[in-house]
């Protein structure tokens, strides 16, 4: 895996985009990103120099079905959840549904780290997939977003260094690549502990539960009286205990 890194540039995905093109397995970090982007369009905002802004661009040598695409899903985080469990020495993050990983603050789970998945296709046919991943390391003081509660390593009181979580990440991510579809399926459906729980969607007032996560990543959810289909738009809450 070549590993690319640059001070500044608009958004590690979008470059690692253009990079994987030539390339069939990469890795992009940078120190700022003038154009991080989230999910559902948002942006991705941090600080100079003090997270983990990296972005991996796997190039599909052979056709991957739907279940390896959605299984991308799940890489990022996974691979953030191992690398913070053996750098930090603690069994305290949790994946949260679809791929943030989220820490526990003196009781309360927040969000650590969030993933982007995104592919490239020509025509029906993957091209490559991209999975970008923001990992709160150093920052402390973060912008007010609905929602949203951040913490960072500092913030739980550790002291790494970005480049050690960066390197265990890669190769947390490199082991993940080598598992087939349905390991990696498994091993992110087990890791979510979504399945049983109850579930709030946001702007809903219904007590749902979770029932399974189809093999194109969505999941399914049933109350006393409906059945909800949740995908990568909706936002979900549930106790990560
Ligand atoms: C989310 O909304 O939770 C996903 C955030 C993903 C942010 C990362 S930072 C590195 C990579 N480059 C981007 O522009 N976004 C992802």
């Amino acid at each position: 895996m070549i590993h690319y890194h640059f001070e500044e540039i608009d958004s590690t995905n979008d470059v690692a985009k253009s990079l994987i093109k030539n390339e069939k397995l990469i890795a992009v970090t940078a120190n700022y990103q003038t154009k991080g982007k989230g999910r559902n369009s948002n942006r991705w905002v941090g600080d100079k120099s003090a997270n983990l802004y990296l972005s991996f661009g796997i190039k599909h040598e052979l056709q991957v079905d739907l279940k390896r695409i959605i299984a991308f899903q799940g890489m990022g985080c996974l691979a953030v959840k191992q690398a913070l469990n053996i750098v930090c020495k603690n069994d305290i993050f949790r994946l949260k549904y679809p791929n943030d990983v989220y820490a526990n603050h003196s009781g309360n789970f927040k969000k650590i780290c969030g993933v982007l998945v995104e592919h490239g296709f020509i025509g029906s046919v993957c091209d490559y997939s991209i999975i970008g991943i923001g990992l709160n390391i150093n920052q402390t003081v973060f912008p007010d977003i609905p929602n949203i509660n951040p913490v960072s390593l500092a913030m739980l009181g550790y002291e790494i260094e970005i480049k050690e979580i960066t390197e265990k990440v890669i190769e947390e991510f490199k082991f993940l690549n080598k598992l087939d579809d349905d390991q990696l399926f498994d091993v992110w459906v087990k890791e979510l502990n979504i399945i049983g729980k109850k579930i709030k969607v946001l702007g809903e007032d219904v007590d749902y539960t979770a029932i399974e996560i189809f093999e194109d990543g969505r999941l399914r959810l049933i109350s006393e009286k409906t059945e909800r289909i949740i995908d990568n738009g909706d936002s979900v809450r549930y106790s990560l205990e």
